[in-house]
């Protein structure tokens, strides 16, 4: 187990009815709110109406930036900071999935930066300071309400790049698991297969093979993600279900999830954002496409890792085979998920454009993968 510094400023309000204290935690941030959401799910559901209420008890004007699509975009960002800049917002808030806070995170550095906000993504820039910002969770998938991490496309270039700085942690993150009840089914799967995804990038590429802790946390969570996804999509009313899949979206990429590991890196995810970057693939729906091709080119590699993963989650023999088809299988029959680009619409023929664009990002992240590699796991995925 190799040593680590964890530190998680993140303050998490967790339960029924927690809305109606964002009035209070915004109080002492300010008196201006940038508000950004999506397009209409937070008004359908009574988030937007829970929020304004309490804004409103503690006198609490705010501006309004929706329109936030799945995967944001960075001409987004850029129209949400002009706003935050004009109407001196003095913090943000967020209420939405991930694509939200993303955006939110990326708007709360660039307002405060002089220069174009896609220089976070390309390395041009560090973020020196970022607006305060609140968020308000409505979908169990990436983590982003308890990590300092975003994600955004630059749909001119089309390259999906993440950035982070440790003032990009939210303040306070207020995760109502009834939010949820209005999620579509298919995004109950696609952010399960994020969130199981995120724990399997850290165990699956570690170095270090004895955190036997951190092993056991990632198969507590990744259990809890399985056995509460299942409760959802067979009763959608199913409080307590909606509830631990929530905590353990965000148990899932907090940081914890990958203590005591050594080396470890998101090929995955490299992979994946070019899938949505250049077909604005939903980010869950893209690696349940590349992770079972990514485990089938690496077997020999990780085999022990799979075997422990197979007994411990999916409770099969000890065979990293079994434990591949275990996991596909949880992603095609429990989530109704399509594991293949050839299902997913797409050529083979794109494969090499597909390799060109994630090896640019693999490289950004430092990766030693090379694009024959990825070629050979977009491959295995067809
Ligand atoms: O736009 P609205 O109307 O809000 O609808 C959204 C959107 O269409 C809908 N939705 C959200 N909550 C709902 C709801 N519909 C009904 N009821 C609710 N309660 O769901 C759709 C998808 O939302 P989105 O925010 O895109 O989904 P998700 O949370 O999966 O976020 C995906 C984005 O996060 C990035 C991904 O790459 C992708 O861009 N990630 C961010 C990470 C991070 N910051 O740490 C890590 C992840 O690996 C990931 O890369
Ligand atoms: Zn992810």
């Amino acid at each position: 187990m190799e040593n680590f510094i964890y530190s998680n400023p993140v303050k998490i309000l967790f339960g029924k009815g927690m809305i109606s204290k964002i009035g209070k935690e915004a109080s002492s941030l300010g008196k201006k709110a940038l508000l950004v959401y999506g397009r209409e799910s937070i008004k359908r559901n009574g988030v937007y109406d829970s929020i304004a209420e309490s804004l409103s008890k503690f006198s609490i004007e705010f501006h309004e930036h929706p329109g936030v699509k799945p995967n944001p975009v960075i001409s987004h960002v850029r129209e949400g900071i002009k706003k935050a800049r004009e109407r001196n917002c003095d913090f943000i808030i967020a209420a939405g999935g991930g694509s939200v806070i993303d955006e939110a995170k990326a708007i709360a550095a660039g307002a405060k930066y002089q220069g174009d906000p896609w220089d976070f993504f390309c390395g041009k820039a560090k973020i020196e300071s970022a607006l305060p910002l609140i968020t308000v969770l409505t979908l169990p998938a990436t983590g982003s309400e308890m990590n300092s991490g975003f994600v955004v496309t630059n749909e001119q270039t089309l390259q999906k790049y993440s950035a982070g700085s440790v003032h990009s942690f939210p303040r306070t993150s207020i995760l109502d698991p009834q939010t949820t009840f209005s999620l579509p089914e298919v995004q109950t799967s696609y952010g399960a297969s994020d969130a199981a995804a995120h724990l399997l990038e850290g165990y699956l590429t570690t170095n270090d093979k004895d955190s036997e802790i951190t092993d056991n946390y990632v198969f507590a969570v990744f259990k809890t993600i399985i056995s509460s996804s299942r409760r959802i999509l067979s009763d959608k009313n199913d409080y307590n279900a909606r509830a631990s899949m929530m905590w353990s979206a965000t148990l899932a990429l907090n940081g914890q999830q990958a203590l005591g590991y050594k080396g470890i890196s998101f090929p995955n995810h490299a992979i994946e954002h070019s899938l949505s970057a250049i077909y604005d693939m939903p980010h869950g729906l893209g690696l349940a496409i590349v992770i079972p091709a990514y485990m089938r080119h690496n077997i020999e590699k990780i085999s022990g890792r799979l075997e422990k993963l197979g007994e411990n989650v999916f409770h099969v023999s000890k065979s990293a085979k079994d434990a591949i088809s275990a996991y596909e299988s949880w992603l095609r029959k429990d989530l109704n998920l399509k594991t293949r680009l050839s299902e997913n619409g797409i050529s083979k023929d794109d494969i090499p454009k597909i390799a060109e664009n994630a090896f640019g990002l693999a490289a950004m992240w430092g990766m030693g993968i090379s694009k024959k590699e990825i070629e050979e796991i977009l491959n295995r995925a067809f």
